[in-house]
């Protein structure tokens, strides 16, 4: 087993085992947590990864509830919190109350905010069930839910006591959200690892407690320099300036890691036209996305409507939209340690032509 300690304001452990959901090390860990259990599971695989938990507790003869909810971007909202909370009040839940969330990362985003405000504050662990959980929802302390408005616009930073992953989940999880998980794998190597991105060109999917470590190691580096994004966090935004505004302008019709792979080409190729980086390693960017069955290019979208939704990014100043850059495989460019840089209509246009077909 791995165990990945995030050494923030309070220090917490990620541990990583095939197997781990087997073990007895959630159940001991949550102990020292509070006297009551209520475990908030995603309904779709609760049978599956909730219930097993719930019979260990069982046995263990800890007091244990298990809370379902649907969890999608529409119930990721504040109503479906509210009837999570309603529901744990019901319960008669105090302060000595930890919570467990199992699931994607909608769950554990819904289920972080509910523990940030439940009685001003309980523990919170989190047991990701897909991968994109396993190497960014999990990590970092962002919690939040949906509004009309936009997507995580009400939430708080929260962290979690613990994270249980169990890489041998991902059996079940469907191809097209295992790729989803991918495109933010593919992210740290290119702003952080070129070993790592050495790694993945060559190895497929056979090293997942590997590549899932590796990428919890990098993003935890990041978080503990800068927990609250002030500096240097943004640089994992990398490829999601463009890649979100591209997900409004289809209305969400393309999945969320293609985005993200789309706005990376024309991050890329941005930086290759400010001669940040060579072309060789723009391919080769290209390359991995493509091997790993995300799309580089996309017809028919409305590239009128992504630079509408450019100009609404959350992270713009004075709406202009700021892009984070690399240098290399492996090195975000960075100037006087500002980690994101405005840039000009002309030169977004060219990006967006790079991914924008026709
Ligand atoms: N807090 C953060 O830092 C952060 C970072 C990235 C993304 N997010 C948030 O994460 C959310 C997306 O997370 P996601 O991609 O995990 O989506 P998700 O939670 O919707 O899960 C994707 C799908 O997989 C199913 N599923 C989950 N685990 C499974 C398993 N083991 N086997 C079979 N099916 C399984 C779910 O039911 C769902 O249909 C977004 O709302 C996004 O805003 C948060």
């Amino acid at each position: 087993m791995q165990t990945i300690y995030c050494n923030l304001k309070e220090k917490h452990p990620i541990y990583i085992d095939n197997g781990l959901l087997n073990t007895a090390l959630l159940i001991d860990y949550c102990l020292g947590l509070g006297s009551t259990i209520v475990i908030i599971a995603d309904e779709k695989i609760s049978a599956q990864y909730a219930e097993p938990l719930v019979a260990k507790f069982n046995q263990a003869k800890i007091i244990v509830h298990l809370l379902k909810f649907t969890a999608n971007e529409n119930n990721k909202s504040r109503e479906t919190k509210q009837e999570l909370e309603d529901k744990i009040l019901a319960l008669g839940c105090g302060r000595d109350t930890c919570l467990i969330a199992v699931g994607g990362g909608i769950t554990s985003d819904m289920v972080g905010f509910v523990a940030a405000t439940y009685c001003r504050g309980i523990p919170v662990v989190y047991v990701p069930t897909t991968l994109l959980a396993m190497v960014d929802a999990s990590i970092g302390g962002k919690t939040g839910v949906n509004t009309p408005q936009g997507k995580n616009l009400i939430g708080a930073f929260y962290q979690p006591k613990a994270v249980f992953i169990d890489p041998k989940v991902l059996t079940t999880l469907a191809a097209e959200e295992i790729t989803n998980g991918m495109a933010e794998v593919i992210k740290y190597a290119i702003i952080k690892d070129a070993a790592f991105f050495a790694f993945i060109q060559n190895h497929q999917q056979d090293s997942w407690p590997y590549i899932i470590s590796v990428c919890c190691q990098l993003k935890k580096s990041v978080i503990e320099l800068d927990e609250k994004e002030q500096g240097i966090r943004q640089i994992l935004n990398f490829g999601h300036t463009i890649g979100h505004a591209l997900e409004k302008a289809a209305a969400h019709k393309v999945s969320h890691g293609a985005a993200v792979a789309l706005g990376m080409v024309a991050a890329s190729y941005i930086s290759v036209r400010l001669n940040y980086l060579d072309l060789a390693s723009f391919e080769k960017i290209v390359n991995i996305l493509k091997a790993y069955h995300l799309p580089v290019a996309i017809k028919n979208i409305a590239k009128e409507e992504i630079k509408k939704f450019l100009l609404l990014d959350k992270k713009n100043k004075n709406r202009i939209p700021h892009f984070v850059l690399i240098d290399g495989i492996g090195k975000v460019h960075a100037a006087d340690n500002y980690y994101s840089e405005p840039l000009t209509a002309e030169i977004i246009e060219e990006g967006l032509n790079k991914i924008c077909l026709p």
